[in-house]
């Protein structure tokens, strides 16, 4: 059976970062999947791998030197970017991507990026400080200004021995990237950029995701069954067309499978409140997945409560409502999506919903439906939109809702 990027002829950047000898493991899995591949280093990342070790890996020489008599022909740069479908720079360092940035050619990689004109994905790659650093921020902010598709890096141990942000995306997950990116690219669009993400490109997207939980005591708490899945699907299908995902999320059983642009961790209704309401000023668009809880302990003991022969009681107090915050505060241009989990007269509240909270749209589910709802893989909604169009949808994994909700909102804007 041919792979999934049978014929797509893919052009791997490598730069001097260590890990660089993750791109050997990416390189396997491309040639697997059927992708011909041919590999770019700058000086730099030729001291991290081997040229033996590439070639031997890609099937093909490697390209790092502009003026070796090696080349095949001698204006390489031009003809490996008229090859290729896409260029993938994997480990992207500091310092290239401030290169790309400035339209500097001053080696093989640098120069070929400033002669490629299709579809590029890059994955930043570098210790936390330098990731952070402003002069890098701005860099990437260029870059994906251009059209340039940026993953952003994974949180965990660093090669210099530090805990943070700046670890490059494991090979199997850039791969599901770049088949993505692949299975979607066109040429009519502006740098080869996929038609339905550009919709999304560069859009600041507020995703709030999982349960809450109210704490009764320190040892107890008021919760409820989300497994966050929905959210974190909403959050991989915005990251892959292109959005910078802001994902406010409670404490999920599940975490997106790429790194959202920012990740907010919070506990409670009323952190997850602040979160969103700090954040919405400065977003296009929210979708609010979260299932957030309506009622907390009206007071927190401080110390464990304890058994008693009689009853207890707790107090509750309403949370306040983040959709309806979000409705009251929404200025001209941008979108609001909420959910809704009903267990009757679903589509009349679901629209009542939409009018007294000034959303856009109302992605309804009803826990009545056979597979939908909490700690499923599936999902079977109804989009109510505030042009009053009542769209029921098929049961879908909850991959496909999220895809067919991002198809759909455009059509909002
Ligand atoms: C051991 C070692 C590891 C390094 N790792 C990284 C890294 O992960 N990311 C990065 O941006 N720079 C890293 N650097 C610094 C780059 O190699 C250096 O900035 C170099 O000039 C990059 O060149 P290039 O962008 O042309 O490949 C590392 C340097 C050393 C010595």
């Amino acid at each position: 059976m041919p792979g999934s990027l049978q014929g797509k002829k893919i052009l791997l950047g490598l730069t001097g970062g260590i890990a660089a000898y993750k791109t050997l493991t990416l390189i396997r899995l491309l040639v697997k999947g059927g992708a011909e591949v041919r590999c770019v280093c700058t000086p730099s990342a030729l001291e991290f791998v081997t040229s033996l070790c590439l070639e031997t890996l890609s099937g093909h020489p490697v390209y790092s030197d502009l003026f070796s008599g090696r080349n095949e022909v001698k204006t390489e740069h031009i003809h490996y970017a008229d090859w290729a479908d896409l260029l993938v720079v994997a480990p992207a360092s500091a310092n290239t991507i401030a290169k790309f940035a400035h339209g500097i050619a001053d080696n093989a990689l640098t120069t070929l990026f400033n002669a490629f004109d299709k579809t590029v994905v890059m994955a930043p790659a570098m210790n936390t400080r330098m990731f952070r650093h402003p002069a890098t921020q701005a860099n990437l902010a260029q870059l994906r200004e251009w059209g340039v598709r940026v993953l952003a890096p994974a949180s965990g141990d660093l090669a210099c021995g530090v805990q943070g942000e700046g670890r490059m995306p494991e090979p199997e997950i850039l791969y599901a990237y770049i088949e993505w990116t692949c299975r979607h690219l066109s040429a009519a669009s502006p740098l080869g950029m996929p038609q339905e993400a550009s919709f999304y490109r560069g859009k600041k997207v507020l995703l709030t995701a999982g349960p809450t939980v109210e704490p009764i005591d320190p040892v107890r708490y008021l919760s409820n069954h989300s497994s966050g899945l929905m959210g974190c699907c909403l959050s991989d299908e915005l990251s892959l067309r292109g959005a910078e995902v802001y994902l406010v999320t409670g404490p999920a059983k599940v975490r997106p499978r790429f790194e959202p642009y920012r990740l907010i961790p919070v506990q409670t209704a009323a952190e997850m409140y602040d979160a969103a309401i700090s954040l919405w000023p400065d977003m296009d668009i929210a979708v609010l997945s979260a299932a957030v809880a309506d009622y907390t302990p009206a007071e927190v003991s401080e110390q464990k409560i304890k058994k008693d022969s009689g009853q207890l009681s707790l107090e509750l107090k309403k949370t306040q409502d983040i959709l309806a915050q979000l409705g009251k505060d929404k200025r001209q241009g941008q979108l609001l999506v909420g959910f809704a989990l009903e267990t009757e007269n679903e589509v009349a509240n679901a629209k009542s919903k939409l009018e007294r909270k000034n959303a856009d749209m109302i992605v309804l589910n009803s826990l009545r439906n056979p597979g939908a709802g909490f700690a499923v893989g599936t999902n079977q909604v109804t989009f109510i939109d505030r042009q009053g169009r009542i769209k029921a949808q098929e049961l879908k994994s909850k991959e496909e809702v999220a895809s067919d909700i991002l198809d759909y909102l455009p059509s909002l804007s």
